[in-house]
């Protein structure tokens, strides 16, 4: 009985109805944006930058409640000297010298476990994604615009 059924529905399936089956699944282009998000994305970072702008400004030298970030990947940690950082930050910056982008994902993803008692009063973002978009845009804000 199955055996009759398998091979009446091999035979009855003409070439072109696989085919035209198979080739919308190649022929799809990929969602727009699914790339630039794996590679991180500045236009992206800019949106999760939202979540930061209360107390940061990237594209100005000028500080809110924390301090401003520009050119901050790569800058040294607990740099500006107009700026109040906790105890907790100053002694960071001995043993993390510089915000590479590996510091910087790892603080963003939650700062009280890079940072125990630094004065951001921010969760942290839970997706690589997140991380990955908000580096490339605090590289480069210009990117996004
Ligand atoms: C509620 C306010 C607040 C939010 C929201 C916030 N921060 Fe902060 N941030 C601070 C404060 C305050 C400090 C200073 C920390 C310290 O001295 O312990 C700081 C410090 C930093 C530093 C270290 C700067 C330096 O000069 O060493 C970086 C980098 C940073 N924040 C990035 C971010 C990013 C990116 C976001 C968003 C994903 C964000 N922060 C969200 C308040 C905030």
């Amino acid at each position: 009985m199955t055996r009759i059924a398998f091979s009446r529905i091999r035979s009855g399936w003409p070439l072109a109805l696989a085919a035209a089956l198979l080739v919308p699944a190649f022929a799809v282009p990929p969602v727009a944006g699914a790339q630039e998000l794996a590679a991180g994305d500045a236009v992206a970072g800019a949106k999760v930058f939202r979540k930061c702008q209360a107390c940061h400004l990237v594209d100005v030298e000028k500080n809110k409640v924390g301090p401003h970030l520009v050119d901050i990947v790569g800058r040294p940690v607990a740099a500006l000297e107009d700026y109040q950082y906790s105890t907790a930050m100053t002694e960071y910056a001995q043993t993390q010298p510089e915000w590479t982008e590996e510091a910087l994902a790892a603080y963003l993803r939650k700062p009280r476990d890079v940072v125990p008692k630094t004065k951001m009063a921010f969760a942290g973002l839970k997706k690589d994604e997140d991380l990955a978009n908000i580096i490339a845009y605090l590289k480069d804000p210009s990117a996004a615009e």
